[in-house]
């Protein structure tokens, strides 16, 4: 159903007050297709109600999961009778990070089979490093017509060199590698948070790993993994969307319930940026009360500075004094907030990997699209800071990964409202 549904956003003279952020949406995938791994009962809180969370939902409940929500943010998945093996295209169509029930289903029931989840507009999003770690611990792959099917009667630990720290590729190893026979290491692995809150989770489950979050993660195979209750990190991306929200609109926002130092390479470019930041334990307090002033961002693994964030980054320098140059060099095709932007006023020019965003005085409200979940959230921001009124279409891109965002943003004082236009199934 083409959804129709749209924001209406207008002009925001500094958002104020403070926003408890919710839990991370890239840690919660991961470790809900880690379950499969247990055979048992787990308890998760703090789990963000997104439309990806209610995907991967299913495509657990169609391998045999029972899955209930037991307050808003808790999960208890119940992975005793995993039956099936295959998980239909319409369900693992609409995420990517469906792709991560591969590494558990490999190690718990020894095959899976699983449609090539689609490209998306930021890239074509290739498999081949989480294809070539399973084969390294003895996987047979087997690519079909849109499907991929992997198989082993037995997984050996082993030695795997990603050529790319690629996060997916990581996880999906790191999962089936923890009931492996021996010891896996895991070389120029990624280090993001996620992937420590990952491991943490793995390790609460009976698994043996050491070195997550570094670039080489080392873990010794055990048999068994145990149903366990845990609670998912905060989200770094929904915190870092909300410190550019104030920082774009010369606001004042206490951004609560975070781990700032998942957030660094944000807070260093935005210091930088002549921001004014008052960092504790567990929140962040971002005001800016003149126009920022532009720096050069380039996107890289962490601890670089995250893609992300690289839109809603290309928005606040939109409004900043001077030239910034932004640099994508993790997704092939992740401008396509450039356009929009532009038909606000924005002075953005593409060249291949780079856009060379020249500061504005201000933006203008008009109607754009989001192409995907954060260039519609940086559709948002510009919009809270452009004269006159925004309607950004195309929103379920964003509500799939921003949990209540127009909610949390009128609580700060924005003038946004989600209208609804879908008619009725
Ligand atoms: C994860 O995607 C995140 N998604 C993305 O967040 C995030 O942008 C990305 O990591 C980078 O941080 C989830 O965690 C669900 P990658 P993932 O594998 O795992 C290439 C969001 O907005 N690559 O690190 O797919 C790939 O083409 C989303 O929340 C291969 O070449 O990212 C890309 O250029 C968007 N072969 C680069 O690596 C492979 O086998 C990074 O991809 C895998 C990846």
């Amino acid at each position: 159903m083409e959804n129709k549904d749209f924001f209406l956003i207008k002009k925001c003279d500094g958002l104020r007050g403070e926003v408890s952020i919710s839990g991370c949406k890239n840690a919660a995938l991961p470790i809900m297709a880690a379950t499969l791994l247990s055979g048992g009962k787990t308890t998760l809180k703090n789990v963000p109600m997104l439309s990806d969370i209610r995907n991967m939902s299913e495509i657990l409940t169609c391998f045999g999961a029972s899955i209930t929500q037991k307050n808003k943010n808790e999960l208890i998945i119940d992975t005793e009778n995993i039956l099936h093996t295959i998980a239909p295209y319409d369900l693992t169509c609409k995420l990517r990070g469906s792709f991560l029930v591969m590494g558990p289903m490999l190690a718990r029931m020894k095959k899976v089979r699983l449609s090539l989840p689609g490209g998306c507009p930021i890239g074509s999003r290739p498999v081949d490093l989480h294809l070539k770690g399973f084969a390294a611990l003895g996987a047979t792959i087997t690519k079909g017509a849109g499907f991929v099917e992997v198989k082993a009667e037995e997984l050996i630990g082993t030695k795997i060199y990603l050529d790319f720290p690629s996060v997916g590729a990581t996880e999906n190893i790191l999962m089936a590698a923890t009931l492996a026979k021996g010891k896996t290491t895991i070389e120029n692995a990624a280090a993001e948070p996620e992937i420590a809150d990952l491991a943490n989770f793995l390790n609460k489950m009976g698994a043996r790993i050491t070195g997550a979050g570094t670039d080489t993660i080392t873990v010794n195979g055990v048999d068994k993994l145990k149903g366990i209750k845990y609670s998912i990190m905060p989200d770094r991306i929904e915190a870092g969307t909300f410190m550019i929200a104030s920082a774009m609109t010369n606001g004042d926002v206490l951004i609560k319930d975070i781990i700032p130092e998942h957030i660094k390479p944000l807070t260093a470019k935005l210091l930088e940026m002549g921001a004014d930041l008052e960092i504790t334990n567990d929140t962040i307090r971002v005001r800016a009360d003149k126009i920022c002033t532009a720096k050069d961002v380039k996107t890289l693994p962490f601890p670089g500075f995250p893609t992300d964030m690289q839109a809603q980054m290309t928005a606040l320098l939109s409004l900043s004094k001077g030239t910034g140059i932004v640099t994508e060099t993790i997704f092939e095709n992740r401008f396509m907030h450039v356009a929009e932007l532009c038909r606000m006023g924005a002075q953005i020019k593409v060249e291949g990997h780079c856009a060379v965003v020249e500061g504005k005085r201000s933006l203008s409200g008009t109607k754009v699209s989001a192409s995907d979940l954060r260039a519609g959230a940086a559709l948002v921001l510009a919009g809270l800071a452009a004269k006159g009124q925004t309607q950004v279409f195309n929103i379920h891109h964003i509500d799939r990964g921003y949990e209540n965002l127009d909610i949390k943003l009128k609580n700060l004082g924005a003038q946004i409202e989600r209208i609804e236009r879908t008619p009725l199934q």
